[in-house]
């Protein structure tokens, strides 16, 4: 879950199919790698040696901006400005060879599409907050993605809104529409595509503890199938993912009650939930207090259902010292407990909020100005960039094409 403020007015839906990410086509081009960074027609790729040493004397860049807004202090060369450009321009950039694979490219120089396909309206005057997460539904079962997205009311507190928005992927071209789920839900976030439903994780507000909600996705009847850990509210679930055997994982943290003023004082302290869901058993099994979750987001399972990834937010996003980072567990359904967090990453610019797992085990996590891909061992792959002043905040498998829900727009990008 993540928040963005924007001011000015703004266009409804438009915007697909459009093309971006035109860097200054010069493949191989000796002066292309002058700063260690080769320059292809639509990606980048950074080398050893601009990684260990930026290629300015004074440099500095705060934790939620991305890399290619590190500001350079003082003089510098403009073929450094050049560089950063070439970056901020890019629809992708690699680290490591292994990227290549991920786009289905040969190298830099090839060509790679990351296309906008949705635009969300923005307030035509003020401050719009946009906060939304994506439902990971599979296309053989019906081809909908379902964001929720929810614009607060002016101030602090975020309002009820009554619909989600879902893309329909029947047709040649993709459709995003609102839809409106009955009973609605009550701030909606992560969702998972499990056994012809749709369960979301809603944070609740002051009046509706939050929960996990099932939704038919067809007819969008919605039933609040959990929304207490022993008579005690939740404090705002985010995400929920469940297993092929009907074992759900959700995150729970202070989102609704510190950053958006929309949920009651917390009682609990966050962490992750097992919730066996044909025992009725419930469980924390993550964070609980330990320090290891101030704020725990996203969650994923790989293709086996044996690990489980979950991100990790600090009290703000901004927060210097606090967590942007994924932890990998191992999981077993015969065992309850989770094995001790390995710490898979500490993400650059932002923090990863919602995580997504592709079919070799490669890591996906949304950040500020990106999707990042990490190996399994925790290498960063590469980025796949969103639009500039996006935020990645979450994604979908359909097949082989990856849908990346900003802040602002969906796009969506085909890999191997
Ligand atoms: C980046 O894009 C901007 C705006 O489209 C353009 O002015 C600039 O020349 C581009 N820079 C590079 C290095 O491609
Ligand atoms: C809380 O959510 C319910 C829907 O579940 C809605 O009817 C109510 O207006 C919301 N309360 C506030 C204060 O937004
Ligand atoms: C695709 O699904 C939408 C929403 O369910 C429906 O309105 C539309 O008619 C469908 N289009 C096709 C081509 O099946
Ligand atoms: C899937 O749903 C059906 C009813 O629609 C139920 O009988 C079955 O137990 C469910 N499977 C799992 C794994 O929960
Ligand atoms: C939070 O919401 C409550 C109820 O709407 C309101 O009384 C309070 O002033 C709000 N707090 C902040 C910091 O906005």
């Amino acid at each position: 879950m993540t928040i963005a403020t924007r001011s000015g007015k703004g266009a409804l839906c438009a915007l697909a199919f459009l093309g971006f990410g035109i860097a200054a086509p010069t493949p191989n081009s000796p002066e292309a790698a002058e700063n260690g960074v080769l320059i292809g027609p639509s990606g980048v790729e950074v080398l050893p040696s601009f990684r260990n040493k930026f290629p300015a004397a004074d440099f500095n860049r705060p934790v939620t901006e991305p890399y290619w807004q590190t500001e350079i202090i003082g003089k510098a060369d403009d073929s450094v400005k050049k560089t950063l450009d070439a970056m901020a321009n890019a629809s992708f950039i690699a680290f490591e060879p292994e990227f290549y694979q991920v786009l289905g490219i040969s190298d830099y120089s090839q060509e790679k599409e990351v296309e906008p396909i949705f635009e969300f309206p923005r307030a035509l005057l003020g401050l719009t907050v946009l906060f939304m997460m994506a439902a990971c539904m599979r296309q053989s079962v019906t081809a909908s993605l379902l964001p929720s997205c929810t614009l607060p009311r002016r101030g602090f507190s975020m309002q009820f809104l009554p619909w989600v928005w879902r893309t329909s992927l029947n047709g040649s071209t993709p459709v995003t529409e609102k839809v409106y789920p009955n009973p609605p839900l009550t701030i909606a976030n992560g969702a998972h595509y499990f056994n012809g439903s749709v369960y979301w994780a809603q944070e609740g507000n002051y009046t509706t503890p939050g929960g996990i909600v099932r939704m038919n996705p067809i007819t969008l009847q919605t039933e609040v199938v959990l929304n207490n850990f022993m008579g005690h509210r939740f404090n705002s679930p985010n995400d929920v993912v469940i297993t092929k055997s009907g074992v759900a994982y959700f995150t729970d943290g202070y989102y609704g009650f510190a950053n958006f003023n929309d949920t009651i004082k917390p009682e609990l302290a966050n962490g992750v939930y097992r919730w066996d869901m044909a025992a009725g058993r419930v469980r924390m099994v993550a964070g609980a207090g330990t320090g290891l979750f101030i704020n725990p987001n996203g969650v994923a399972l790989d293709a086996t259902d044996d690990i489980l990834y979950v991100t990790a937010r600090g009290f703000t996003s901004a927060d210097a010292d606090g967590n942007r980072n994924i932890y990998k567990f191992s999981r077993s359904d015969e065992q309850g407990m989770l094995s001790p967090p390995q710490l898979l990453t500490y993400a650059d610019a932002g923090f990863p909020d919602g995580v997504k797992v592709d079919a070799n085990g490669r890591i996906y996590g949304g950040v500020a100005g990106a999707v990042d891909v990490w190996s399994k061992d925790g290498t960063l792959l590469g980025k796949i960039k969103v639009m500039a002043d996006d935020t990645a905040v979450n994604m979908a498998w359909v097949g082989k094409w990856l849908y990346i829900f900003g802040r602002s727009r969906i796009y969506r990008v085909l890999l191997t």
